[in-house]
């Protein structure tokens, strides 16, 4: 049994649906963790007379407790590559991405790489991410293995890219479906660790290997597909050159069969009305990108439009077209982007969209995203006075909505204090002993 005093906050519904209920906040709260899964949470005071004598209780007064963040899209093969200066989106994958990929077919840099990926993630409060391998199988044994080694709940996939790319990093339909079968064998459900087929998007994939992509999806129910879709103009009209039966970039995956439960689309910016009904009816989740959607130049994601159907919203980072690791720094990138969009992003909806909005849209929320009872103890603890200007901010901050608002837009990988996966602490920012 461990035993965690702080301020506590998670949502257990969606602000946009049910304003008045959709938070539990206790301002000297306890969490109470048994074998990695929560087992109560609520005031320290009501809940302390139930601790045995013999429980330590880890004090955390001052800080915030959250679930742990989870970046619904990124790709840790672009570590290296981040902050590249490039044009936009087909121009900088050939001259940086495509290259820098290369280097994955070397097991020992793709260890190395994943072992610092993963570290960045817990330095900024990601306990769960959506995260892009590369082409090579060892690529995503290395990833897999990062993961496992902190018991992570990672989502990942063999980047299926049979044409339209340099043949360093071409597989075929066959061998896509060869090793990703392989790979789904040996890593889906291992541990904490699940499957994505992954098809990198329609340019790169053949008809023949999208549909091996589906024969992967129907042979294994619960997979998860990952893929791109709409993200720049001159990439969809290439889509459209190349699969001109199509009435748009979605369809093109719909006709494939590859929309649905535990789907999830990174961009999707230059859709319509029809697309994100399809998007909605079909239970497929989108990953908002403002960070690297502001880098590429790709465009500016339609928020009010996609909760207007409602479609599943996660965030993503996206590095390393991203520009950071941070999802409150990606939160601060979101929330202008919706301002231009016409859109106000609530505080208390962007850090539902980051925790149990992100589980909901992933269909993890039975296993993670808030602190009910039996859930998989992921969490965050955060620091809202890590620098000069952050605590003369939050010296007049009127609510806690006002409180995290600051977080969002102020907030970077220094309010980071802690992270832990299933009670184990992961990451401590004063380098204490976890
Ligand atoms: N579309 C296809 N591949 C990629 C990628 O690696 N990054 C981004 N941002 N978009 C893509
Ligand atoms: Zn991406």
């Amino acid at each position: 049994m461990q035993a965690f005093r702080a301020s506590i906050l998670d949502f257990i519904d969606d602000p946009a649906s049910a304003p008045e209920h959709c938070l539990r906040y206790f301002e000297d709260g306890l969490l109470l963790i048994d074998q990695g899964l929560v087992s109560a949470c609520g005031d320290y005071a009501s809940l302390k007379s139930t601790l045995a004598e013999d429980v330590e209780i880890v004090d955390y007064s001052g800080r915030l407790i959250m679930p742990g963040f989870i970046d619904a899209h990124l790709h840790y093969a672009q570590t290296d590559i981040i902050a590249s200066h490039g044009s936009q989106l087909l121009d900088w994958l050939e001259r940086y991405t495509f290259p820098e990929e290369r280097r994955f077919s070397d097991a020992a840099h793709a260890q190395q790489t994943a072992g610092f990926f993963i570290q960045e993630l817990l330095r900024n409060g990601t306990t769960t991410a959506l995260v892009f391998a590369t082409v090579h199988t060892q690529s995503v044994d290395a990833i897999f293995a990062a993961a496992a080694e902190q018991n992570m709940r990672l989502i990942s996939g063999k980047v299926m890219m049979d044409r339209h790319a340099p043949d360093f990093l071409c597989d075929t339909a066959q061998s896509s479906y060869d090793d990703s079968l392989a790979l789904i064998q040996k890593w889906h459900h291992h541990q904490r660790l699940l499957y994505a087929v992954t098809p990198r998007f329609a340019p790169t994939s053949s008809p023949e290997q999208l549909s091996m992509a589906q024969l992967l999806l129907n042979q294994f129910p619960d997979l998860y597909l990952q893929s791109h879709v709409a993200e720049h103009p001159g990439e969809v009209e290439w889509v459209k050159s190349l699969f001109p039966w199509s009435r748009s970039y979605l369809d093109v995956y719909d006709h494939f069969g590859l929309l649905g439960d535990r789907s999830l689309y990174a961009h999707c910016i230059h859709l319509d009305d029809a697309d994100r009904q399809r998007l909605a009816v079909s239970g497929t989740a989108v990953a908002f990108c403002p960070s690297s959607n502001l880098f590429l130049g790709s465009g500016l994601f339609d928020m009010q439009a996609m909760l207007q159907q409602p479609v599943n919203i996660t965030i993503g980072t996206d590095v390393g077209a991203g520009t950071s690791f941070s999802l409150l720094k990606t939160l601060n990138d979101g929330y202008k982007v919706c301002q231009l969009g016409g859109y106000n992003l609530s505080p208390l909806q962007a850090f539902y969209l980051l925790t149990l909005g992100a589980a909901r849209a992933l269909y993890l929320d039975r296993k993670l995203g808030n602190f009910e009872l039996g859930k998989e103890a992921d969490f965050v603890v955060l620091d809202l006075h890590s620098t000069p200007l952050m605590r003369r901010r939050m010296a007049h901050a009127q609510d806690l909505a006002d409180q995290l608002f600051v977080l969002m837009l102020l907030g970077d990988e220094r309010n980071i204090a802690a992270t832990y996966i299933m009670g184990n602490c992961c990451y401590r920012a004063d380098a204490a002993p976890c």
